[in-house]
């Protein structure tokens, strides 16, 4: 029997306890949602959310597709992550943080709080910032990222966390589009026992003269030598013992923007996905509690960086909303040795371990049995997020991992979607390897055509949720028109433009939900989405460049890699290109964006009306048989030449 035939049902024990604990239960929630949408988020809005004001009404769609939730409504996120836990959690630990080193820390929420208070009256009283002013974060992972975020929450403003992978020129260019008035980092961190530096990138970034920055507060980790702009450079470890130990939070709208994340599209530079506090805040909490089924003295670790959204809602938003204990990891799992992660979840326990594809594929190769050398007994619920997982992955997670008794969840969802979408629920849904399963309740997912018409079981389509959902983005922060065309111009419904995630799925004969990867000009390395328009962009820079044309290759850990054709301008040579090109990404976007594949081709495979044929180069480097017509490319012959230079590479 394949493994995609294979069904695993929840463990009884673990159902009887779950917060959705039978398939019943999840109907009986989807079916309340389907026919009373409103009514349906109203209830765990009332209940989950610590309202400063009442909102006036749930759903406000007059401005379609610049959806409204919970108007009216005043809250603060860091009161909803913290203050409001004070009262039965405030020696409960918030963070457990362990570093590179194997340093370790409980941060108690009544520290959380203390520590988040003061960030804020120095964000306040250091740099003059006021709500809706922007924050940019380059930091890497450590607790004051989290202080920093929350501070931000606290006092309306904006943060926007830029991934600590990225080059000084991307840093640059998010900065710039936000008009960010302070950049908060450290002087470095710990990486596999190395320090690794990153204030130096902010240097660079802002040596190129960014107008909008008043200030640079740093934050010491690793003690290395650093240069210091006097006026600009602020040292957070001298300036927050003297900071007041309360911060009154502000009263925030519903809607007022909680953060900016910038994340690539299919065409075009990043676009600064906007969310806002209430419906974000509720569905991170919501879902940490449906998905993860967190209670009592559970340490929920998420792996992920705080530069990407999985961070943001399941490092800190969504575990310190649910009040839980949420472990924050400054190194990789692989170091010092493969053993690190599953040390790591017998040390503290851990009960929850949400990790991506690409993580568990390096942990199952580097050693088969590792796990079984470590106590895992703490384990309930293992997920996995960012990309497709293959079967023999997703075995391997839930047979020696999870010792065959922990849900998998398979989690789809996006930046712009805030928090999970498609996941089994632990206690409930029978599995299958490789498979997100269902819609959770209240988020009406379907496989449609660009008209609407829902596909058949076994054929390919558009994912497209059908309706708002409080998390969702709200705009692009800057460019509303560019949100409306990214998301709403794929896919109508009943007259209605809906929301189309880029992605393509497919639904089984039970109903099953699977991703099938993106189906526009985005890739994912490693579960890092990157657009091929930006890589292309930075290619496109050198001056030896004519031509240039990036797309994915299946990838067999890291999902796809970067492969880059290149046609160089009339009399340029250039013998080392793979590294030339790769010298350039790395400068442009990050180490990240570095290319596995580099050819330097003599032309590309066009129509007649210069369009690039994509599909072709795609094939070529999966090294598949060339199935299209060619025969009206502008110039045929140009494959069997790629595919040679191809074959030499
Ligand atoms: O293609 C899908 C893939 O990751 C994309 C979203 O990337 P990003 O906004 O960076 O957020 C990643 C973390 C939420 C999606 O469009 N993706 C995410 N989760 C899954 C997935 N593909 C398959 N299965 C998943 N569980």
């Amino acid at each position: 029997m394949s493994h995609k035939k294979q069904i695993f049902n929840p463990n009884p024990e673990f159902a009887k306890n779950a917060a959705i604990p039978s398939m019943d239960a999840y109907w009986e929630l989807q079916n309340r949602a389907i026919e009373d949408y409103e009514g349906f988020w109203k209830g765990f809005a009332d209940e989950k959310i610590d309202w400063l004001t009442p909102y006036d009404k749930v759903l406000d769609e007059s401005n379609a597709p610049f959806y409204k939730w919970f108007t009216n409504g005043k809250l603060n996120v860091s009161n909803q992550c913290i203050d409001r836990h004070l009262a039965d959690k405030a020696d409960k630990t918030a963070i457990l943080f362990e570093g590179d080193r194997g340093d370790v820390e409980h941060i108690t929420y009544a520290q959380l709080s203390r520590r988040v208070n003061k960030m804020a009256n120095l964000l306040k009283n250091e740099f003059g910032i006021i709500k809706g002013d922007r924050v940019v974060l380059y930091m890497p992972m450590i607790p004051e990222a989290a202080y920093a975020m929350l501070a931000c929450a606290r006092i309306g403003a904006i943060h926007s966390i830029v991934f600590g992978g990225f080059s000084a020129e991307a840093l640059k260019d998010r900065i710039e589009d936000a008009k960010a008035k302070i950049v908060i980092t450290a002087d470095g961190a710990y990486r596999k026992g190395k320090p690794y530096m990153l204030k130096q990138v902010v240097d660079t970034a802002l040596e190129q003269g960014v107008g909008s920055v008043e200030g640079v507060l740093v934050v010491k980790r690793n003690n290395e030598e650093i240069n210091w702009v006097d006026g600009r450079d602020h040292n957070y470890n001298e300036l927050i013992t003297a900071q007041p130990d309360v911060c009154p939070f502000e009263e925030m709208d519903s809607e007022d923007p909680l953060f900016l994340l910038y994340t690539s599209g299919s065409t075009g530079k990043p676009k600064g996905v906007q969310h806002s506090g209430a419906g974000y805040i509720l569905w991170a909490q919501m879902t940490m509690e449906w998905v993860f089924d967190v209670k009592g003295e559970d340490v929920f670790w998420c792996t992920a960086d705080i530069g990407w959204i999985t961070g943001h809602t399941y490092i800190v938003y969504g575990p310190l909303a649910a009040g839980t204990t949420t472990l924050m990891f400054e190194g990789v799992p692989t170091y010092p040795d493969a053993g690190r992660a599953w040390k790591m979840v017998q040390d503290h326990k851990v009960t929850q371990f949400y990790t991506a594809p690409t993580a568990i594929r390096v942990l199952h190769k580097m050693g088969e049995d590792e796990p079984k050398k470590y106590d895992l007994s703490s384990l309930k619920v293992l997920g996995t997020v960012g990309e497709p997982i293959d079967p023999p992955a997703w075995m391997w997670y839930y047979e020696v991992v999870g010792n065959s008794k922990c849900a998998i969840v398979d989690t789809w969802w996006q930046t712009e979607t805030g928090g999970h979408m498609i996941s089994p629920l632990p206690g409930a849904t029978p599995i299958k390897p490789g498979c997100a399963t269902f819609a959770l309740p209240g988020i009406m997912a379907e496989i449609l055509d660009p008209d609407g018409t829902p596909k058949e079981v076994g054929e390919t389509g558009l994912l497209c949720i059908t309706k708002p959902w409080p998390s969702m983005i709200r705009t692009i922060w800057g460019d509303p028109e560019r949100y409306k065309k990214s998301y709403f111009g794929d896919a109508v419904k009943e007259g209605k433009a809906v929301y189309f995630s880029g992605d393509g799925a497919v639904l089984d004969e039970d109903g099953y939900i699977t991703i099938t990867g993106r189906v526009d000009d985005v890739i994912n390395v490693s579960g890092h989405r990157m657009g091929t328009a930006e890589i292309e962009a930075a290619v496109k820079d050198d001056p030896s460049v004519a031509e240039v044309a990036v797309v994915g290759k299946p990838h067999p850990i890291k999902g796809e890699s970067i492969f880059v054709y290149v046609v160089l301008k009339e009399g340029h040579i250039n013998a080392d290109i793979k590294n030339h090109i790769n010298q350039l990404l790395a400068e442009e976007i990050g180490n990240i964006a570095k290319a596995d594949h580099v050819i330097e081709v003599p032309g590309l495979p066009k129509t007649r009306s210069g369009k690039i044929m994509r599909r072709i180069l795609r094939s070529i480097a999966k090294g598949e048989a060339i199935t299209q017509d060619i025969s009206t490319l502008e110039d045929p012959s140009i494959v069997e030449a790629i595919i040679s230079k191809a074959r030499e590479a």
